[in-house]
């Protein structure tokens, strides 16, 4: 649906998001989605489809809702008191808000990674095993070292903790928590991957071995990722989607956000003139 609201608050008029928030073959489409933290209005109206197979990258200056808006797609909101959200989030057709949806088989599909790498007070490999025998995918113990051999391999980290599998994955440098933490996200093999600010805290050496890891991912999942750095949702992303102030102002093919922007408020913040 089309919001034609003026937004008073805005010297600039932001009448519906711009460029193309809308593709076939959608994974994720959020239709009329509001956000509220209290009385606080968080997220308006926000309408965009999120391709399968792809990533997007979520941009715009600090507070505008990215974290807010990525927490909405896998239910992770429902533990904030006081967050509430209205509209239509649909994951392949599926309402997600839907009374029988179960939130915890939802974030077993839908898989989400932090800024701050938070890996579990256990041992490497308990902390890659553990999601897989809640869910019980796997029979036997060789199952699941493989399954934990497997996920670590694919994190780009099995080679590096191979031989200190039993030591507690909070010893592990910045770098290697996190891929510790997509081992684990990747090890319940779900459909989306969320990941927020997921380099953050990471040097440039760790950060281009997450992104060349997501760009692989990316074949088998769909992944979602909120960034500040502008370069990096340049190397690694097909789509891109500019916030501004809780408005979903532009989304399109990262190439024409960056290079092309259509919206005068995604075009100052890529340029550097925001706030
Ligand atoms: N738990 C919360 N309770 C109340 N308000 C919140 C909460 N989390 C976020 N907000 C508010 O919602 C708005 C959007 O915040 P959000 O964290 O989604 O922004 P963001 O774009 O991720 O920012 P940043 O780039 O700094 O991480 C802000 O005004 C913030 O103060
Ligand atoms: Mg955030």
């Amino acid at each position: 649906m089309i919001n034609t609201h003026k937004r008073e608050e805005f010297d600039i008029e932001i009448n519906q998001t711009v460029g193309k928030p809308f593709i076939k073959d959608a994974k994720f489409s959020t239709r009329n989605v509001d956000v509220f933290y209290g009385e606080k209005q968080a997220i308006f109206d926000a309408n965009i489809d999120i391709g399968k197979n792809q990533i997007i990258a979520m941009i715009g200056p600090s507070g505008c809702g990215k974290s807010t808006f990525l927490r909405c797609l896998n239910r992770m909101n429902d533990t904030i008191q006081d967050c509430h959200i209205s509209g239509d989030i649909r994951l392949d057709g599926e309402d997600i808000y839907q009374k029988q949806q179960d939130p915890v088989l939802l974030r077993a599909r839908v898989g989400m990674v932090f800024q701050k790498p938070n890996p579990f007070p256990k041992s490497i490999y308990d902390n890659v095993a553990y999601g897989a025998k809640l869910h019980g995918l796997a029979s036997s113990k060789i199952e699941l070292d493989e399954l934990v051999e497997k996920s670590l391999t694919r994190a780009g980290l099995f080679k590096e903790v191979k031989d200190s599998l039993h030591k507690p994955g909070t010893g592990l440098s910045g770098g290697q928590q996190q891929r510790l933490c997509i081992a684990r996200t990747i090890a319940i093999d779900p459909e989306v991957i969320l990941m927020d600010e997921p380099t953050s805290a990471l040097d440039p050496i760790a950060t281009a071995v997450i992104e060349e890891l997501m760009i692989s991912l990316s074949k088998k999942y769909t992944i979602a990722i909120v960034t500040h750095s502008m370069q990096q949702a340049a190397r690694v992303s097909q789509r891109t989607a500019y916030f501004h102030l809780g408005y979903l102002v532009e989304v399109n093919d990262t190439n024409t956000v960056f290079t092309n922007p259509e919206h005068q408020l995604t075009e100052n913040y890529i340029t550097g003139r925001f706030g």
